[in-house]
């Protein structure tokens, strides 16, 4: 058996993606949760090649950092003004020097590439004794791909783009999918020679298989299902190749054990973790770096970015935000977590809550219609429903510290700075603007005044004055003479 050549991958990253009509270079447009690119880098990073090479310009400095932040191992290469797929792929065998083996083409606009298509290209590139391999699909509408020439015994003999093919080759429906395997021998000379002789008068890296071809070299090609090589090129294609990545992403977490009850209507990002028995309801997005614990039920409804949901939580209807959710929590329904928000074990924010910079401790509930911001809270303490922590005096933000087992009154504002002591009780209405120690009771609401037959004087004539007299013996016994 001959010893496995030494690999290289080349991404294909430097075009200006005209299509997308849009500021940001096209390769760093996103999909489940990252760049375009950094899709094709972790497909590459996956076959450990000896060396990995990223040939950029179009917005140079976005895309070279793009590339340092997910394969900070690769060589950046820059190509110059000559245009076109060939040319990029000969500057970049150029910076490779004298490297001797196979060099496996990825481009950058190609996201769903992975393991169906690359392990049998490698496997019958290798024991075919290609000069070149190519990839190769059938997509319902092939338009806008190169097409794929085949002679009469099914060989194939060149590749010719959609806007320099004749209508004959428009109707041939197998096409380039941007993805290569090349022997290095010869290939710098073959790169070199290409001209730019069509209809965008760019230097075609696919015009060297016709090339290879009329010398008698032999060119492969394996055929491939069409998500694995959609390329993206235009918004429309972006969100199908969002769609499929999803779908897939999805699929494995089905296949690992998480109940996903409404896969068209959950995203979940490539880098998003979720344990087995974790069920995901409809309408909801797990988003970045969120994760989840064993039996935790998020949705339906829900967005997480950045978040940890422990096990058996439960997160409905909610909107979160680099938050920590602690086991057996409850959350929502219509539940606004914004950063800095942790909820310990067994916590509960809920119904109508936007919290931050909150941490609420184990067994602590904020469970109606509360703003908490910038504040700690003790273990199993309860916030009373419509509780507004005043945080900001218009200059600067204050913490409000709560102790355990406190229990305070609906309809409170914690002016802070403030602490409120374990054990505490507040009033209904009560503003607290200064410390309580713990133990006691804080009040600070006026008593109240009844102002006995206020209504039938003031309001005559009105159905609730009709009704206040037709109850007035009830009514009686609650004056206290105030009048
Ligand atoms: C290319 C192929 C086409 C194939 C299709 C598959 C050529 C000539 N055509 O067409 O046969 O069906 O991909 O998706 O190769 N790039 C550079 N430098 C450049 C130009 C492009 O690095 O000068 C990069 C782009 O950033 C992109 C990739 O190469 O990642 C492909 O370029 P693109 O312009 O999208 O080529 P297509 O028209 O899609
Ligand atoms: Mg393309």
């Amino acid at each position: 058996m001959t010893p496995t050549p030494p690999l290289a991958v080349v991404v294909l990253a430097a075009g200006r993606g005209t299509r997308m009509r849009s500021a940001r270079p096209k390769v760093l447009h996103e999909l489940a949760g990252l760049p375009m690119l950094a899709h094709v880098l972790r497909t590459a990073q996956g076959l450990e090649p000896a060396h990995l090479a990223v040939v950029v310009r179009h917005e140079r400095d976005a895309v070279a950092a793009a590339v340092a932040e997910h394969a900070p191992e690769a060589l950046l290469v820059d190509q110059d003004e000559v245009a076109g797929t060939g040319r990029a792929l000969e500057v970049a065998v150029q910076a490779l020097g004298g490297f001797e083996g196979d060099v496996l083409v990825l481009s950058g606009d190609v996201p769903g590439t992975g393991a169906p298509t690359l392990d049998p290209l490698l496997r019958a590139h290798r024991e075919g004794g290609h000069s070149v391999t190519i990839v190769t699909a059938r997509p319902a509408d092939p338009s806008g791909y190169g097409r794929v020439i085949r002679d009469g015994q099914g060989l194939v003999e060149r590749i010719v783009e959609h806007r320099d093919a004749s209508d004959a080759q428009r109707a041939v429906d197998e096409i380039n999918a941007g993805v290569y395997l090349f022997r290095t021998d010869g290939l710098a000379a073959r790169l070199a020679a290409l001209s730019g002789g069509n209809a965008q008068g760019e230097r075609y890296l696919t015009d060297v298989v016709a090339a290879l071809r009329t010398e008698g070299h032999r060119v492969g090609a394996v055929e491939t299902s069409v998500d694995q090589v959609a390329g993206v090129n235009d918004r429309a294609q972006l969100a199908a190749a969002a769609r499929r990545m999803n779908d897939a992403i999805v699929l494995r977490h089905q296949l690992a054990g998480v109940t996903v009850l409404d896969p068209l209507t959950t995203w979940i990002d490539a880098t998003v973790t979720l344990a087995e028995d974790v069920e995901v309801r409809a309408n909801t997005q797990l988003l970045r770096a969120t994760t989840a614990g064993a039996g935790a039920v998020i949705g339906p409804d829900t967005t997480l970015v950045d978040c940890e949901v422990g096990e058996r939580a439960r997160v409905n209807r909610t909107d979160g935000t680099l938050a920590v959710i602690g086991a057996e929590a409850q959350v929502g329904p219509f539940a606004y977590l914004r950063a800095g928000t942790v909820l310990h074990a067994g916590g509960k924010i809920g119904t109508f809550v936007e919290t931050k910079n909150a941490e609420i401790g184990a067994g602590s509930k904020v469970p109606h219609l509360s703003y908490i911001g910038d504040t700690v809270v003790g273990e199993r303490s309860n916030i009373g429903a419509n509780t507004i922590t005043a945080n900001y005096d218009g200059v600067h933000k204050h913490r409000t510290v709560v102790g355990s087992a406190v229990r305070t009154g609906s309809h409170n504002v914690f002016v802070a700075p403030v602490v409120i002591g374990d054990g505490v009780y507040t009033g209904a209405g009560t503003v607290v603007r200064k410390d309580v120690p713990p133990g006691a009771l804080a009040l600070n609401v006026a008593p109240q005044r009844n102002i006995q037959g206020w209504v039938e004087t003031n309001r005559p004539g009105t159905d609730a004055a009709r009704t206040a007299a037709a109850a007035s013996g009830t009514a009686e016994q609650d004056e206290d003479g105030d009048a």
